[in-house]
């Protein structure tokens, strides 16, 4: 399932894969194997399908994506992209370096449970306000925060190569899902300040977030 979002004016490509889906390369079988884990084999192949499909129609080229040090993706010169799996599905974003510095995509399953002392770890004071307003949507919630933080760390490593804290991203997510956020972290001569956009996308068995960092005006 492929199709196209719009965060501020900028469009992303996603594309999803359900397990069963689609036929690994022989590349991607390849590596597979070098994973001990038959769940790690099985979502980095349902990750490769998604992100081989986006880029097949962004760029109409689908060479094998490798990962870096870190484990972030190495895509094509042009593009900038992300990739997330569960256990049954598999997102991939990527949109044109022309258009965007960075995305970054991240699903959880909603029947994760986040405990008290992982919401303290990754919420600042504000967000911890959003998070306890609804008794009943505390857990989701909190899942969401964690993953818009998951997709901000992958938007940003490819252009910072930092580790970042959950406490660095202060995150408002409004009524309709929208996202921004701000990312302050300093560490030794180092100081990254930047501004971020996304979007909570809606699914019965998934919180799904999608962040993208803008191109500067
Ligand atoms: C890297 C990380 C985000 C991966 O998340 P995850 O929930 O374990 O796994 P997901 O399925 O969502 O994503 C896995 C994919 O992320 C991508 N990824 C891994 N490391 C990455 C990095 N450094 N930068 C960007 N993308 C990365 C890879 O494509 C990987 O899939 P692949 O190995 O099959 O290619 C996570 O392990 C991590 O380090 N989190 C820290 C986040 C953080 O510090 N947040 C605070 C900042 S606000």
């Amino acid at each position: 399932m492929l199709s196209v979002q719009k965060i501020g004016i900028t469009p992303l490509l996603l594309s999803r894969v359900s397990e069963g889906e689609g036929e690994p390369s022989p590349f991607v079988l390849e590596q597979a194997q070098l994973f001990r884990s038959d769940k790690r084999r099985r979502q980095y192949i349902l990750g490769r399908l998604a992100a081989e499909e986006m880029l097949r129609s962004l760029i109409n080229d689908a060479s094998p994506i490798t990962n870096g040090p870190r484990g972030e993706p190495i895509w094509p010169p042009g593009v900038v992209g992300s990739i997330t799996h569960t256990s049954s599905i598999a997102i991939a974003v990527g949109a044109l370096a022309e258009a965007v510095r960075g995305v970054g995509v991240d699903a959880e399953e909603k029947a994760r449970r986040i405990s008290e002392g992982v919401i303290e770890k990754i919420s600042k004071q504000e967000e911890l306000g959003w998070i306890y307003e609804k008794r009943e949507e505390v857990n989701e919630r909190a899942l969401t925060l964690f993953s818009v933080k998951e997709s901000i760390f992958k938007a940003l490593y490819p252009t910072y190569r930092r580790e970042l804290s959950f406490r660095d991203a202060q995150v408002t997510i409004g009524e309709t899902g929208t996202i921004t956020a701000t990312l302050s972290h300093t560490a030794g001569d180092v100081s990254i300040h930047e501004e971020l956009l996304g979007q909570v996308i809606y699914d019965p068995s998934f919180v799904i977030t999608l962040v993208i960092l803008p191109k500067r005006t």
